[in-house]
């Protein structure tokens, strides 16, 4: 975790951070993956979302949130008039994991896993300087805010590495439990008042 951190905190720019994250040997789940999954979207955007893990779409394309999930998750941004590729900074989402690497067969990320490239995610969020994060599913939350049981999470503001974040469920979550659309729906109305100012 000393390594990570003196990494990350070298970092000075987004590119300077994706580097020192291809560089660092210290994490086994390098070794199984095909590709570095950094980030995807608009860095200047006022919303970072930050998910779990690369999938197997995911490790192939390099990119987050481009398989079943990933077009989930674009079409519940898109139903409040936002996307990763808008350049309109109000618009815009900006997107990345906890993980840069995919687990074999999509296990669960071990805690001291999760431990080890926290100072990354954390520069990463330095760097970008999000107005608000969104925080997708259980392994986001128990990585930033040390608490899971995204059941009662989700649906409140909370306060993540100093900004407001909103723990959301899992796109992939929804995939299986449709039910739930509802209240991820609540919450993407939640996000946009936030933005508008009058949440
Ligand atoms: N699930 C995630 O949490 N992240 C991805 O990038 C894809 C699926």
């Amino acid at each position: 975790v000393a390594v990570a951190r003196e990494a990350a905190a070298g970092a000075g720019d987004l590119d300077a951070l994706r580097a020192a994250m291809a560089a660092f040997e210290f994490c086994d789940l390098k070794l199984g993956a095909r590709n570095l999954v950094f980030a995807d979207g608009n860095p200047a955007a006022r919303v970072m979302v930050i998910g779990e893990a690369p999938g197997r779409d995911e490790d192939i394309q390099g990119k987050p949130f481009v398989g079943r999930a990933g077009q989930l998750l674009d079409r519940m941004f898109a139903a409040i008039g936002m996307d990763r590729a808008n350049p309109d900074a109000q618009r815009a989402v900006y997107i990345t994991n906890v993980l840069p690497w995919r687990p074999p067969q999509n296990r669960d990320p071990k805690p001291e896993e999760v431990a080890m490239l926290l100072p990354f995610i954390e520069r990463h969020v330095d760097l970008v300087a999000p107005d608000v994060l969104v925080l997708m599913g259980n392994i986001s939350c128990g990585a930033l805010l040390g608490r899971k049981g995204i059941t009662r999470l989700r649906g409140n503001w909370v306060q993540a590495l100093g900004r407001p974040a909103l723990p959301m469920f899992h796109p992939a979550y929804l995939l299986r439990n449709a039910h739930a659309k509802r209240e991820a729906w609540h919450d993407l109305l939640m996000l946009q008042a936030k933005l508008r100012g009058d949440g």
